[in-house]
C-alpha cells in the first residue's frame, strides 16, 4: 500500500499535489488554509477567486505542482453526515488529482483544526477512504502530513487498529 503517515508541515512538502483544508468560499482562512496561502503568494488567492466548491489549483510559490482545495465537514456531534462527508472529501481529492495526471498527493487531517472533528475518528474515515481507494489505483502514492505528534499518534494507532492488528495464535 502506497500510504505513509508523516510528522510535518504540509507547505514544504514536495508532492504532485496537497490538498488544502479549505472552507467553501476558498477565499483563505487560518490553520493549513492559511499556511498555505502565505507560502504560495498572492496568485494562488488570485485564481481561487475563479472557482467554487472542490478544485485545483497551481501551487505558485509552494513546491508542489498543484493545490486541490476542500472544504471538509464542520464537525456537528457526528450524526449529520459528517462521517460520510469526510469519506467523499479524500475521495474528490484524489480522484481530481488522477484526472490532472497526479502521482503522489499529501493530505492535511482534513477537519480537525478550526472544524472540531474529532481526531481519532478523522483518523479512522481518513484512513479507511484512502485505502479503499488505492486499492483501485494502485499508482497513485498518498502521504499524511500530520501537522502536531498527536495527529501523528493518532493516524499511527488508527492504522495500526485497521491493518496491522495481529491476532493471539490459537492452539
Ligand atoms: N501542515 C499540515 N497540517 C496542518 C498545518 C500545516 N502547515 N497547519 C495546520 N494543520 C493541521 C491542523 O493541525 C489540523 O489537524 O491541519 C488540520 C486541519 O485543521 P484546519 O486547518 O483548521 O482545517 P479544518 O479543521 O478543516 O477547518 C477548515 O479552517 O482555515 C480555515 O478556511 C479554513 O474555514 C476553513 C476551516
Amino acid at each position: 500500500m502506497n500510504l505513509s503517515i508523516v510528522q510535518g508541515d504540509i507547505t514544504q512538502f514536495h508532492a504532485d499535489a496537497i490538498v488544502n483544508a479549505a472552507n467553501t468560499s476558498l477565499l483563505g482562512g487560518a490553520g493549513v488554509d492559511g499556511a498555505i496561502h502565505r507560502v504560495a503568494g498572492p496568485g494562488l488567492m488570485a485564481e481561487c477567486k475563479t472557482l467554487n466548491g472542490c478544485r485545483i489549483t497551481g501551487g505558485y510559490d509552494l513546491p508542489c505542482r498543484y493545490v486541490i482545495h476542500t472544504p471538509g465537514p464542520i464537525w456537528r456531534g457526528g450524526g449529520h453526515g459528517e462521517a460520510a462527508q469526510l469519506a467523499s472529501c479524500y475521495r474528490s481529492c484524489l480522484t481530481l488529482a488522477l484526472e490532472n495526471g497526479c502521482r503522489t498527493v499529501a493530505f492535511p487531517s482534513i477537519s480537525t483544526g478550526v472544524y472540531h472533528y474529532p481526531l481519532m475518528q478523522a483518523a479512522h474515515v481518513a484512513l479507511k477512504a484512502i485505502t479503499d481507494f488505492l486499492r483501485l489505483h494502485p499508482q497513485l502514492s498518498v502521504t499524511m502530513v500530520c501537522h502536531s505528534p498527536q495527529a501523528l499518534h493518532a493516524y499511527q494507532v488508527v492504522w495500526n487498529m485497521l491493518y496491522q492488528e495481529t491476532k493471539p495464535h490459537e492452539d
